[in-house]
């Protein structure tokens, strides 16, 4: 029996524009203080005309691809809220977009932000059944909020791509999770919407309740001590929910002061102040971040608190490999964000509005420099190219 089973690759995809959250504030007449420090966003990622979840996610995994692993991916699991098809699995697209076999078992799972946890820890278990196999998962969203609301400045798009296996080059997922599940309307979007309904005041506080009870549960069923964690991600809808989420943890689990509690998030937020939410992505983008830092976190145990609203949360713990930096893409990170075309309001507005006509039959615009595009409708039939 294997008993290390984890992340042996991560790698990452956004949108090709981005927008300063400055943009947004002049609109809004706020400070971008507000956004910058009281939200703990700088920009959010936009994606072109033809870009989507299926394109970033394609982006994401041909990266690990790229790198080559002899053992087989045997499923791929696609996490989103950003579903694009009631019936059809995204993941079939990005299946072969890539090029994989058809001895592949592909499926889409959905819980908002939580998806890709749920997928991660799925994906444990197929690769404890069949060590020899990978299991491909593949974390993509779009967040997308009410033009002018006051939850347009934590709206972003990313995707993350996570080679699930046995004796993981990058994180052992160990065993025990906490879990906690309640039926609340803090979020949701209902089929005919294209943007999220949200109550935000009720998210927060469901966010801080889902994390001490995800917490309690872990502590409960004999998980990690809260001492021996050396960082935690956190599922970070803007930078700042994860710092109000862990002081509270930190003050009442171990009695810990505000700046005790910030320096156990260090390295977890750059890259999502930078795209914005990502949904289900967003976690694993803190992961990226907090690996891609000079901090050498081998052998050191990480925590992982997943939310996804409405209810489902999960507290898990991981042991970081030895080796890992080797496996890091750090400055090819940054160079992808930094890559990015800067766009201002008008165009960020345009994309956004932009509505087709007739949703049965449209094509989109040559927009953007990457190998996947989406080409538009034809007869309700969405159009993946590679270029
Ligand atoms: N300088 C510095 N800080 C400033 C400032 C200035 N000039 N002006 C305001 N601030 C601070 C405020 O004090 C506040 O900080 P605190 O919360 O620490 O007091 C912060 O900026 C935000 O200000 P408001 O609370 O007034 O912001 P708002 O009400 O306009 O909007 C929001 C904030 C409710 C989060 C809204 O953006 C929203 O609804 N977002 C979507 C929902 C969301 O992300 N919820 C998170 C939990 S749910 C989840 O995690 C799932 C998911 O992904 C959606």
């Amino acid at each position: 029996i294997t008993t290390s089973i984890g992340i042996h690759d991560i790698a990452f995809a956004t949108g090709s524009y981005r927008i300063d959250l400055a943009e947004l504030a002049a609109r809004h007449g706020v400070e971008a203080n507000k956004y910058y420090i009281g939200l703990g966003q700088s920009e959010m990622s936009v994606l072109a005309n033809d870009e989507d979840v299926v394109t970033m996610a394609a982006t994401a995994a041909q990266r690990i691809l790229d790198r080559g692993d002899s053992r087989p991916i045997r499923t791929l699991i696609f996490a989103t809220e950003t579903g694009i098809d009631q019936s059809k699995a995204a993941g079939v697209y990005v299946h072969r977009l890539l090029g994989l076999g058809s001895d592949v078992r592909v499926v889409e799972v959905k819980q908002a932000c939580y998806s890709a946890t749920a997928a991660l820890q799925f994906a444990t278990a197929l690769v404890a059944r069949s060590p020899e196999e990978a299991v491909l998962v593949v974390a993509s969203d779009v967040a997308r909020y009410e033009i002018d609301s006051n939850a347009e400045a934590t709206q972003g798009a990313g995707a993350v791509a996570m080679l699930v296996t046995a004796d993981p080059a990058i994180l052992e997922i160990e065993p025990v999770s906490g879990l906690f599940t309640e039926d609340v309307m803090d979020f949701w979007r209902p089929n005919h919407r294209s943007t999220a309904v949200v109550d935000g005041k009720l998210s927060i506080d469901a966010y801080i309740n889902a994390t001490t009870g995800a917490w309690a549960d872990l502590a409960s069923r004999g998980g990690p001590a809260f001492e021996s964690i050396e960082r935690f991600c956190y599922h970070q809808p803007f930078t700042r929910m994860a710092v109000k989420a862990h002081r509270k943890l930190a003050a009442s689990v171990a009695e810990l002061g505000n700046d005790e509690a910030d320096v156990q998030l260090d390295g977890t937020f750059d890259y999502n102040r930078r795209i914005g939410n990502s949904y289900t992505a967003s976690i694993y983008l803190a992961l990226a971040a907090l690996l891609d830092t000079d901090d050498d976190l081998a052998g050191k145990r990480l925590g992982f608190l997943s939310y996804g609203s409405g209810a489902v949360s999960e507290f898990f713990t991981g042991i970081v490999s030895a080796g890992y930096r080797e496996h890091v893409r750090a400055d090819e990170n940054r160079a992808l964000l930094d890559g990015r075309t800067p766009i201002g309001d008008e165009q960020y507005l345009a994309l956004q509005r932009f509505t087709p006509a007739d949703v049965s039959n449209y094509e989109t615009t040559r927009e953007t420099p990457g190998r996947f595009r989406f080409g538009g409708v034809d007869g309700d039939k969405r159009v993946y190219e590679v270029v």
